[in-house]
């Protein structure tokens, strides 16, 4: 009988599994070191490659945009610290991108030469490659639990507007214990739950709030202004 590999898949919802590493920018303690803030954990396949560069160059360029929402950026590859330190040197004072040039990647690479990290993240998935990381993307929120999860496959680079609106979208949702719609961005209206803090359905379909919309008793919006977030 054909033996099934175990591959650790974290979900939605546990706590983000644990452990050390050393990085460009120092040694890290996951996801401890980083309590009370977000921190979006992401993978990549290999250093000193094309659709990698693109995305550390974007990535890069919006880390002043993350930080302001009070969420850190932590990168990983199989490969190890000495080549991720001369990719990050080659991008800086070679690579000219998009408008892009001279971009200093200042979160930290982890170093995985051993898989352990990318392991127990669900990182290697072997239809797609035994010997790198696909692009993964954990969001995990500030007291450690994993609250979204992206898989890319190797050649598809990621969209990093969409990474910046579904922290955003977490971030309102916790705040105002609201739900998003499809494609909700900051100043559109945002889903009430179906019962509870915003009346019954009967006061809400008779339309007491003039900032609720019901579109049936289960689909209510309301509206949440762009400066009130
Ligand atoms: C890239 O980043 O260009 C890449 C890496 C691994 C496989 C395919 C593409």
């Amino acid at each position: 009988m054909e033996e099934k590999q175990m591959i650790a898949m974290p979900r939605i919802g546990e706590a983000a599994p644990a452990f050390t590493a050393v990085t460009t920018q120092g040694n890290i303690n996951f996801p401890s070191d980083y309590q009370g803030k977000w921190v979006i954990l992401f993978s990549h396949p290999a250093d000193f490659t094309p659709v990698c560069t693109s995305e550390f160059m974007t990535f890069a360029s919006m880390q002043p945009e993350f930080k302001a929402l009070n969420c850190e950026l932590v990168g990983l590859s199989v490969d190890g610290l000495y080549s991720h330190i001369a990719w990050l040197r080659t991008i800086k004072e070679k690579i000219e991108y998009k408008g892009m040039k001279n971009v200093e990647v200042n979160f930290p690479l982890i170093e995985d030469i051993t898989m352990e990290v990318a392991g127990k993240y669900g990182m290697i998935q072997p239809g797609e490659s035994n010997t790198k990381a696909v692009r993964a993307v954990f969001f995990i929120d500030p007291k450690g639990i994993i609250r979204a999860i992206i898989y890319y496959p190797l050649a598809l680079g990621r969209n990093f507007d969409e990474l910046k609106r579904a922290l955003i979208a977490m971030q309102t949702a916790d705040k105002f214990q609201v739900a998003m719609p499809a494609d909700w961005r900051p100043g559109d209206d945002v889903i009430v739950p179906t019962a509870g803090s915003c009346g019954t359905a009967k006061d809400r379909m008779e339309k007491k709030d003039p900032d609720v919309t019901c579109y049936d008793w289960f689909f209510c919006t309301k509206k949440l202004p762009k400066d009130k977030i």
